[in-house]
Protein backbone atom coordinates (compact mmCIF):
# COMPACT_ATOMS: atom_id res chain seq x y z
CA UNK A 1 0.00 0.00 0.00
CA UNK A 2 1.13 3.49 -0.93
CA UNK A 3 1.46 5.83 1.96
CA UNK A 4 -1.37 8.58 2.46
CA UNK A 5 -0.27 11.76 0.91
CA UNK A 6 0.12 14.67 3.86
CA UNK A 7 -2.23 17.62 3.20
CA UNK A 8 -0.17 20.60 2.96
CA UNK A 9 -1.10 23.84 5.83
CA UNK A 10 -0.44 27.20 5.42
CA UNK A 11 -0.86 28.93 7.88
CA UNK A 12 -1.90 32.63 7.32
CA UNK A 13 -2.27 33.98 10.62
CA UNK A 14 0.69 35.07 12.34
CA UNK A 15 2.05 34.05 15.39
CA UNK A 16 0.62 36.78 17.81
CA UNK A 17 -2.62 37.07 15.67
CA UNK A 18 -4.19 35.80 18.64
CA UNK A 19 -2.87 38.57 21.45
CA UNK A 20 -2.57 41.30 18.33
CA UNK A 21 -6.41 41.18 16.84
CA UNK A 22 -7.51 39.78 20.19
CA UNK A 23 -6.90 43.29 22.12
CA UNK A 24 -8.52 45.50 20.18
CA UNK A 25 -11.69 43.11 19.40
CA UNK A 26 -12.07 43.01 23.20
CA UNK A 27 -11.23 46.96 23.53
CA UNK A 28 -13.96 47.73 20.94
CA UNK A 29 -16.62 44.95 22.17
CA UNK A 30 -16.28 45.72 25.77
CA UNK A 31 -16.85 49.32 24.99
CA UNK A 32 -20.03 48.77 22.97
CA UNK A 33 -23.84 48.71 24.78
CA UNK A 34 -24.40 45.54 25.35
CA UNK A 35 -20.50 44.97 26.26
CA UNK A 36 -19.54 42.46 23.15
CA UNK A 37 -17.07 39.39 22.60
CA UNK A 38 -16.21 38.45 19.00
CA UNK A 39 -17.13 35.08 18.40
CA UNK A 40 -13.98 33.87 16.44
CA UNK A 41 -12.79 33.33 19.80
CA UNK A 42 -14.59 31.04 21.32
CA UNK A 43 -12.76 28.07 19.54
CA UNK A 44 -9.41 27.91 21.48
CA UNK A 45 -8.63 24.36 21.42
CA UNK A 46 -10.72 23.44 24.62
CA UNK A 47 -13.98 25.69 22.78
CA UNK A 48 -13.38 23.20 19.60
CA UNK A 49 -13.93 20.51 21.94
CA UNK A 50 -16.81 21.41 23.55
CA UNK A 51 -18.28 22.89 19.73
CA UNK A 52 -17.70 19.11 18.75
CA UNK A 53 -19.45 17.79 21.71
CA UNK A 54 -22.58 20.16 20.98
CA UNK A 55 -23.27 18.71 17.45
CA UNK A 56 -23.90 15.56 19.24
CA UNK A 57 -26.27 16.72 21.76
CA UNK A 58 -29.99 15.86 21.01
CA UNK A 59 -31.54 19.31 21.48
CA UNK A 60 -29.22 20.73 18.96
CA UNK A 61 -30.87 19.86 15.71
CA UNK A 62 -28.90 21.90 13.20
CA UNK A 63 -26.27 19.74 12.99
CA UNK A 64 -28.45 16.61 11.97
CA UNK A 65 -30.75 19.07 9.94
CA UNK A 66 -28.06 19.60 8.03
CA UNK A 67 -26.41 16.34 7.51
CA UNK A 68 -29.92 15.49 6.61
CA UNK A 69 -29.70 17.90 3.48
CA UNK A 70 -26.45 17.20 2.56
CA UNK A 71 -27.38 12.69 2.59
CA UNK A 72 -30.69 13.20 0.16
CA UNK A 73 -29.20 16.22 -1.76
CA UNK A 74 -25.37 16.02 -1.74
CA UNK A 75 -24.42 14.87 -5.44
CA UNK A 76 -27.22 17.19 -6.71
CA UNK A 77 -25.22 19.88 -5.16
CA UNK A 78 -21.94 19.10 -6.45
CA UNK A 79 -22.83 18.25 -9.98
CA UNK A 80 -24.83 21.43 -10.17
CA UNK A 81 -21.90 23.48 -8.99
CA UNK A 82 -19.20 21.61 -11.65
CA UNK A 83 -16.69 22.88 -9.09
CA UNK A 84 -13.52 21.02 -9.31
CA UNK A 85 -12.13 22.59 -6.12
CA UNK A 86 -13.83 22.23 -2.36
CA UNK A 87 -12.78 24.88 -0.09
CA UNK A 88 -14.59 25.23 3.08
CA UNK A 89 -14.93 28.15 5.55
CA UNK A 90 -14.44 27.33 9.22
CA UNK A 91 -14.33 23.54 8.84
CA UNK A 92 -13.88 22.66 11.93
CA UNK A 93 -13.86 18.43 12.11
CA UNK A 94 -15.66 18.69 8.46
CA UNK A 95 -17.50 15.55 9.41
CA UNK A 96 -20.39 17.05 7.34
CA UNK A 97 -18.05 17.77 4.54
CA UNK A 98 -17.33 14.42 3.95
CA UNK A 99 -20.65 13.92 2.34
CA UNK A 100 -19.63 16.34 -0.40
CA UNK A 101 -16.60 14.63 -0.35
CA UNK A 102 -18.21 11.09 -1.06
CA UNK A 103 -20.33 12.68 -4.04
CA UNK A 104 -17.57 14.35 -5.43
CA UNK A 105 -15.98 11.27 -5.65
CA UNK A 106 -18.69 9.34 -7.10
CA UNK A 107 -18.99 12.24 -10.16
CA UNK A 108 -15.35 12.30 -10.23
CA UNK A 109 -15.20 15.65 -10.34
CA UNK A 110 -12.68 16.98 -7.58
CA UNK A 111 -8.84 17.70 -7.55
CA UNK A 112 -8.56 19.01 -4.50
CA UNK A 113 -9.91 20.05 -1.01
CA UNK A 114 -9.19 23.18 1.01
CA UNK A 115 -10.50 23.25 4.48
CA UNK A 116 -9.59 26.83 6.50
CA UNK A 117 -9.76 27.57 10.16
CA UNK A 118 -8.53 29.33 12.40
CA UNK A 119 -8.49 26.59 15.12
CA UNK A 120 -4.86 25.16 13.88
CA UNK A 121 -4.88 21.69 15.74
CA UNK A 122 -8.86 21.20 14.60
CA UNK A 123 -7.87 21.63 11.46
CA UNK A 124 -4.54 19.83 11.07
CA UNK A 125 -6.61 16.61 12.81
CA UNK A 126 -9.50 17.31 10.15
CA UNK A 127 -6.88 17.69 7.31
CA UNK A 128 -4.99 14.58 7.69
CA UNK A 129 -8.10 12.50 8.37
CA UNK A 130 -9.20 13.58 4.74
CA UNK A 131 -6.20 12.98 3.00
CA UNK A 132 -6.04 9.53 4.07
CA UNK A 133 -9.68 9.06 3.54
CA UNK A 134 -9.70 10.64 -0.20
CA UNK A 135 -6.44 9.88 -1.52
CA UNK A 136 -6.77 11.03 -4.79
CA UNK A 137 -7.71 14.12 -3.29
CA UNK A 138 -5.32 16.70 -2.81
CA UNK A 139 -5.84 18.90 0.56
CA UNK A 140 -5.05 21.97 1.11
CA UNK A 141 -5.48 23.07 4.35
CA UNK A 142 -5.32 27.28 5.11
CA UNK A 143 -5.15 28.27 9.02
CA UNK A 144 -7.01 31.65 8.47
CA UNK A 145 -9.68 33.88 9.31
CA UNK A 146 -12.85 34.05 6.85
CA UNK A 147 -13.00 37.86 7.68
CA UNK A 148 -9.67 38.41 6.59
CA UNK A 149 -7.80 36.03 4.04
CA UNK A 150 -10.56 35.63 1.32
CA UNK A 151 -7.99 36.52 -1.22
CA UNK A 152 -6.08 34.22 -0.44
CA UNK A 153 -8.14 31.21 -1.15
CA UNK A 154 -7.27 28.98 -3.72
CA UNK A 155 -7.90 29.69 -7.44
CA UNK A 156 -7.34 28.25 -10.55
CA UNK A 157 -10.18 26.33 -11.62
CA UNK A 158 -13.87 26.02 -10.74
CA UNK A 159 -14.82 26.39 -6.51
CA UNK A 160 -17.40 25.71 -4.62
CA UNK A 161 -17.17 27.57 -1.46
CA UNK A 162 -18.76 25.47 1.46
CA UNK A 163 -19.50 27.65 4.49
CA UNK A 164 -22.03 25.23 6.69
CA UNK A 165 -22.69 24.80 10.22
CA UNK A 166 -24.98 28.46 10.06
CA UNK A 167 -21.71 30.01 11.13
CA UNK A 168 -22.77 32.77 8.89
CA UNK A 169 -25.13 33.17 11.72
CA UNK A 170 -23.02 34.04 14.28
CA UNK A 171 -22.03 37.63 12.39
CA UNK A 172 -23.36 40.63 12.60
CA UNK A 173 -25.58 42.04 10.25
CA UNK A 174 -22.53 44.89 9.07
CA UNK A 175 -19.99 42.02 8.69
CA UNK A 176 -22.84 39.84 6.96
CA UNK A 177 -22.74 41.99 4.04
CA UNK A 178 -19.24 43.23 4.28
CA UNK A 179 -18.34 38.79 4.35
CA UNK A 180 -20.98 37.91 1.58
CA UNK A 181 -19.41 41.20 -0.42
CA UNK A 182 -16.19 40.71 -0.58
CA UNK A 183 -16.37 36.47 -1.14
CA UNK A 184 -18.45 37.71 -4.13
CA UNK A 185 -15.49 40.02 -5.14
CA UNK A 186 -12.81 36.80 -4.82
CA UNK A 187 -15.00 35.21 -6.61
CA UNK A 188 -14.76 34.18 -10.38
CA UNK A 189 -17.75 33.84 -12.85
CA UNK A 190 -19.30 30.21 -12.48
CA UNK A 191 -17.95 29.69 -9.06
CA UNK A 192 -20.30 28.97 -6.06
CA UNK A 193 -21.32 29.58 -2.15
CA UNK A 194 -22.87 26.60 -0.86
CA UNK A 195 -24.41 28.42 2.37
CA UNK A 196 -25.99 26.34 5.46
CA UNK A 197 -28.45 28.68 7.68
CA UNK A 198 -30.81 27.94 10.36
CA UNK A 199 -34.30 28.82 9.82
CA UNK A 200 -36.51 31.19 11.93
CA UNK A 201 -38.67 28.63 14.10
CA UNK A 202 -40.15 28.36 16.96
CA UNK A 203 -38.23 30.42 20.35
CA UNK A 204 -38.89 27.16 22.57
CA UNK A 205 -37.11 24.59 20.21
CA UNK A 206 -34.56 27.31 19.59
CA UNK A 207 -33.80 28.23 23.28
CA UNK A 208 -33.66 24.14 24.17
CA UNK A 209 -31.06 23.89 21.17
CA UNK A 210 -28.97 26.79 22.97
CA UNK A 211 -29.75 25.74 26.63
CA UNK A 212 -29.01 22.39 26.99
CA UNK A 213 -29.75 20.25 29.86
CA UNK A 214 -25.88 19.05 29.87
CA UNK A 215 -24.84 22.41 30.47
CA UNK A 216 -22.45 21.96 27.26
CA UNK A 217 -23.13 25.16 25.19
CA UNK A 218 -22.96 27.13 29.25
CA UNK A 219 -19.27 25.57 29.34
CA UNK A 220 -18.17 26.47 25.20
CA UNK A 221 -19.55 30.25 25.69
CA UNK A 222 -17.81 30.24 29.61
CA UNK A 223 -15.03 29.11 28.00
CA UNK A 224 -14.69 32.74 26.39
CA UNK A 225 -13.69 34.29 29.26
CA UNK A 226 -10.87 31.48 30.32
CA UNK A 227 -9.46 32.56 26.64
CA UNK A 228 -9.26 36.40 27.79
CA UNK A 229 -7.54 35.16 31.22
CA UNK A 230 -5.04 33.22 29.46
CA UNK A 231 -4.37 35.19 26.34
CA UNK A 232 -4.86 39.06 27.79
CA UNK A 233 -3.89 37.75 31.91
CA UNK A 234 -7.24 38.73 33.00
CA UNK A 235 -8.93 37.81 36.50
CA UNK A 236 -12.22 36.98 35.01
CA UNK A 237 -13.63 34.85 37.82
CA UNK A 238 -15.79 31.99 35.61
CA UNK A 239 -18.01 30.86 38.04
CA UNK A 240 -19.07 34.43 39.27
CA UNK A 241 -21.46 34.70 35.89
CA UNK A 242 -24.29 33.02 34.33
CA UNK A 243 -25.33 31.63 31.27
CA UNK A 244 -28.24 33.50 30.08
CA UNK A 245 -29.57 32.74 26.38
CA UNK A 246 -32.30 34.24 24.98
CA UNK A 247 -34.07 34.92 21.29
CA UNK A 248 -34.73 38.44 20.44
CA UNK A 249 -37.87 38.38 18.28
CA UNK A 250 -36.78 41.73 16.96
CA UNK A 251 -33.49 40.84 15.56
CA UNK A 252 -34.04 37.34 14.81
CA UNK A 253 -31.60 35.92 16.34
CA UNK A 254 -30.48 33.61 19.19
CA UNK A 255 -28.71 36.62 21.93
CA UNK A 256 -25.85 34.50 23.96
CA UNK A 257 -24.65 36.16 27.33
CA UNK A 258 -23.12 36.04 30.06
CA UNK A 259 -24.52 37.64 33.28
CA UNK A 260 -22.36 38.57 36.14
CA UNK A 261 -23.79 37.40 39.63
CA UNK A 262 -22.21 39.56 41.77
CA UNK A 263 -20.46 42.90 41.69
CA UNK A 264 -17.22 42.39 40.60
CA UNK A 265 -13.90 44.60 39.08
CA UNK A 266 -12.32 42.16 36.36
CA UNK A 267 -8.75 43.39 35.24
CA UNK A 268 -7.67 42.99 31.19
CA UNK A 269 -4.51 43.95 31.32
CA UNK A 270 -3.61 42.46 27.97
CA UNK A 271 -5.73 45.09 26.73
CA UNK A 272 -5.32 47.93 29.06
CA UNK A 273 -9.16 47.83 30.44
CA UNK A 274 -10.49 47.54 33.46
CA UNK A 275 -14.21 46.74 33.83
CA UNK A 276 -16.56 47.23 37.01
CA UNK A 277 -19.45 45.26 36.48
CA UNK A 278 -22.56 45.64 38.75
CA UNK A 279 -24.73 42.41 39.66
CA UNK A 280 -26.70 41.56 36.30
CA UNK A 281 -24.27 42.94 34.26
CA UNK A 282 -24.03 41.54 31.07
CA UNK A 283 -21.68 40.24 28.60
CA UNK A 284 -22.52 39.18 25.00
CA UNK A 285 -20.71 36.45 23.74
CA UNK A 286 -22.46 34.92 20.43
CA UNK A 287 -25.25 35.76 18.66
CA UNK A 288 -26.97 33.21 15.98
CA UNK A 289 -29.25 34.75 13.48
CA UNK A 290 -31.85 32.71 11.93
CA UNK A 291 -32.91 33.32 8.40
CA UNK A 292 -35.90 33.38 6.06
CA UNK A 293 -35.35 32.41 2.40
CA UNK A 294 -36.88 34.85 0.57
CA UNK A 295 -34.96 37.55 2.86
CA UNK A 296 -31.66 35.60 2.54
CA UNK A 297 -31.80 35.48 -1.56
CA UNK A 298 -32.42 38.89 -1.56
CA UNK A 299 -29.13 39.46 0.52
CA UNK A 300 -27.03 36.90 -1.66
CA UNK A 301 -28.60 38.79 -4.63
CA UNK A 302 -27.52 42.18 -3.38
CA UNK A 303 -24.22 40.44 -2.22
CA UNK A 304 -23.52 39.85 -6.24
CA UNK A 305 -24.70 36.01 -6.27
CA UNK A 306 -27.18 34.71 -8.11
CA UNK A 307 -29.11 31.70 -5.94
CA UNK A 308 -29.50 28.55 -8.35
CA UNK A 309 -31.18 26.45 -5.87
CA UNK A 310 -32.06 25.95 -2.05
CA UNK A 311 -32.73 22.94 -0.38
CA UNK A 312 -34.00 22.12 3.21
CA UNK A 313 -34.72 19.36 5.74
CA UNK A 314 -37.71 17.29 5.70
CA UNK A 315 -38.91 19.62 8.72
CA UNK A 316 -38.11 22.83 6.80
CA UNK A 317 -36.01 23.72 9.67
CA UNK A 318 -32.14 24.35 7.99
CA UNK A 319 -31.81 25.33 4.62
CA UNK A 320 -28.56 25.16 2.05
CA UNK A 321 -28.45 27.54 -0.43
CA UNK A 322 -26.41 27.22 -3.94
CA UNK A 323 -25.60 30.84 -4.95
CA UNK A 324 -23.56 31.26 -8.23
CA UNK A 325 -21.05 33.89 -9.35
CA UNK A 326 -22.64 35.41 -12.13
N1 LIG B 1 -18.41 23.83 9.75
C1 LIG B 1 -18.47 23.03 10.97
C2 LIG B 1 -18.02 23.82 12.21
C3 LIG B 1 -18.88 25.00 12.58
S1 LIG B 1 -18.34 25.79 14.09
C4 LIG B 1 -19.87 22.51 11.14
O1 LIG B 1 -20.74 22.85 10.36
O2 LIG B 1 -20.12 21.74 12.06
C5 LIG B 1 -17.55 27.22 13.45
C6 LIG B 1 -16.12 26.96 12.98
O3 LIG B 1 -15.65 28.17 12.39
C7 LIG B 1 -15.14 26.61 14.08
O4 LIG B 1 -14.35 25.51 13.67
C8 LIG B 1 -14.30 27.87 14.26
O5 LIG B 1 -12.98 27.60 14.67
C9 LIG B 1 -14.37 28.49 12.89
N2 LIG B 1 -14.26 29.95 12.85
C10 LIG B 1 -14.92 30.84 13.61
N3 LIG B 1 -14.60 32.11 13.25
C11 LIG B 1 -13.71 31.99 12.23
C12 LIG B 1 -13.02 32.94 11.42
N4 LIG B 1 -13.19 34.26 11.60
N5 LIG B 1 -12.20 32.48 10.46
C13 LIG B 1 -12.02 31.13 10.27
N6 LIG B 1 -12.65 30.20 11.01
C14 LIG B 1 -13.49 30.62 11.98
N1 LIG C 1 -22.93 28.32 13.97
C1 LIG C 1 -23.39 27.61 15.16
C2 LIG C 1 -24.73 28.19 15.55
O1 LIG C 1 -24.89 29.35 15.56
C3 LIG C 1 -22.39 27.78 16.27
C4 LIG C 1 -22.92 27.29 17.57
C5 LIG C 1 -23.49 26.14 17.81
C6 LIG C 1 -22.97 27.96 18.77
N2 LIG C 1 -23.85 26.03 19.13
C7 LIG C 1 -23.53 27.12 19.70
C8 LIG C 1 -22.57 29.16 19.16
C9 LIG C 1 -23.71 27.49 21.00
C10 LIG C 1 -22.76 29.53 20.44
C11 LIG C 1 -23.33 28.70 21.35
O2 LIG C 1 -25.63 27.45 15.84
Amino acid sequence: MTAPIEPSVRVLLDPDWASSSLVEDVRRGLSQHPRTLPPKWLYDDRGSELFDEITRLPEYYPFDAERSILKEHAYEIVTASRATTLVELGSGTSEKTRLLLDAFTEAGQLTSFSPVDVSERTLRDAAALIAKRYPGVHVAAVVGDFTLHLAHLPRGSRRMIAFLGGTIGNLYLEERRAFLGALADQLEPGDSLLLGTDLVKSADRLIAAYDDARGVTDAFIRNSLVVLNRELGADFDVDAFSYVPFWDPHMERMDLRLRSEVPQRVAIPGADVVLDLAVGDEIRVEISTKFRLSELAAELEHAGFGVTSVWTDPMDEFALTLATKP
